[in-house]
């Protein structure tokens, strides 16, 4: 199959669970907004991938997938709200407060949040053996992403460093919690949700998470580049938010053409790193995948 092909097929296999989520109204109406408003869904094609990379399927991995979308959603939800970058379009549609308020956006995200959790530790799968036991581990390695190591302590600093500079070593540490923490975990979960069927070799829990560590640097960048030279229309969200929040990027550091070269560069590091680990199958489609993201538009 064409990459292009295995990466739709992957994305319908993303969405077809995630409608099963949340189906009431109220607060599951504003969560299911933004669960089901589109989205790349990188994160949980990677989990997928690398499970079946690993000698899982990608069906054993689609609900940790889900659960690292419903954990990337709540994030977003939540960098739009007028507390942080005050933004009105995500994913080509009002952002969750402007439809439903800051109240109810911020309660979908927390919601969201436990959502993630729960989907974790209920997994189905078709563990032979030590499902409690990989759910849990994946659940950790999530908490550890999302939290003030991860996630939120990269989107502290980001929000906080408004309007001061940073070097860029000091962005470089930012954007790997804010953005390259749950890559990291989804991968990382990807090669967990393998483990119940055979052990995978020791190098792919490592490949995986280098992969994604680079991976995370060129995907921040991009999006950088894209919040100044992207089409609205294209990339679904408003164009120069960073410069209206007075925010340090690559792109203000380094100018664009630089940026350019050097998500190439985190690209062919992390397909060096994908490299290192002992795969039980092939990572073809996780080398096109670093490619394909280094040139996105969206
Ligand atoms: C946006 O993530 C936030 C960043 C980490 C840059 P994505 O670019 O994966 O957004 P969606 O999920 O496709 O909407
Ligand atoms: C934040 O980065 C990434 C998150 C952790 C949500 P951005 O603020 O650049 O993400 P976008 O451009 O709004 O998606
Ligand atoms: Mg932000
Ligand atoms: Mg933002
Ligand atoms: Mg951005």
């Amino acid at each position: 199959m064409d990459f292009t092909k295995e990466m739709e097929a992957a994305r319908r296999m993303v969405e077809a669970r995630l409608e099963q989520f949340f189906p009431g109204g109220g607060l599951e109406e504003a969560m299911r907004y933004s669960l089901l408003a589109g989205g790349k869904r990188v994160r949980p094609i990677l989990t997928m991938k690398f499970c079946e990379a690993a000698g899982g399927t990608m069906e054993e991995a689609l609900d940790f997938g889900c659960a690292v979308e419903m954990l990337h959603t709540y994030s977003l939800i939540h960098d739009d709200l007028p507390c942080m970058d005050n933004d009105d379009l995500r994913r080509g549609k009002p952002t969750n407060h402007k439809v439903y308020g800051e109240c109810v956006a911020t309660l979908a995200g927390d919601a969201l949040q436990a959502a993630a959790f729960q989907t974790v530790l209920s997994a189905g799968g078709t563990w032979r053996h030590g499902g409690q036991l990989y759910r849990a581990q994946a659940a950790e390695i999530l908490a550890e992403a999302a939290g003030f190591r991860g996630m939120c302590g990269g989107q502290y600093l980001d929000t906080v460093g408004d309007g001061q500079l940073h070097t860029e070593s000091e962005l470089t540490a930012i954007n790997d919690k804010k953005t390259g923490a749950l890559l990291r975990a989804a991968c990382m979960m990807g090669v967990c949700a393998s483990l119940g069927r055979r052990e995978a070799a020791e190098s792919c829990m490592g490949a995986a998470e280098g992969y994604a560590a680079s991976l995370g640097l060129a995907f921040q960048i991009r999006d950088d580049m894209l919040d100044v030279a992207g089409s609205a229309a294209e990339f679904g969200k408003p164009i120069g938010s960073d410069e209206a929040n007075h925010k340090t990027t690559y792109v203000t550091l380094l100018g664009l053409e630089k940026c350019g070269e050097l998500v190439l560069d985190y690209t062919e590091k992390a397909k060096a790193a994908l490299r290192s680990g002992g795969w039980a199958g092939s990572t073809a489609f996780l080398e096109q995948l670093a490619d394909s993201m280094a040139v996105r538009t969206f």
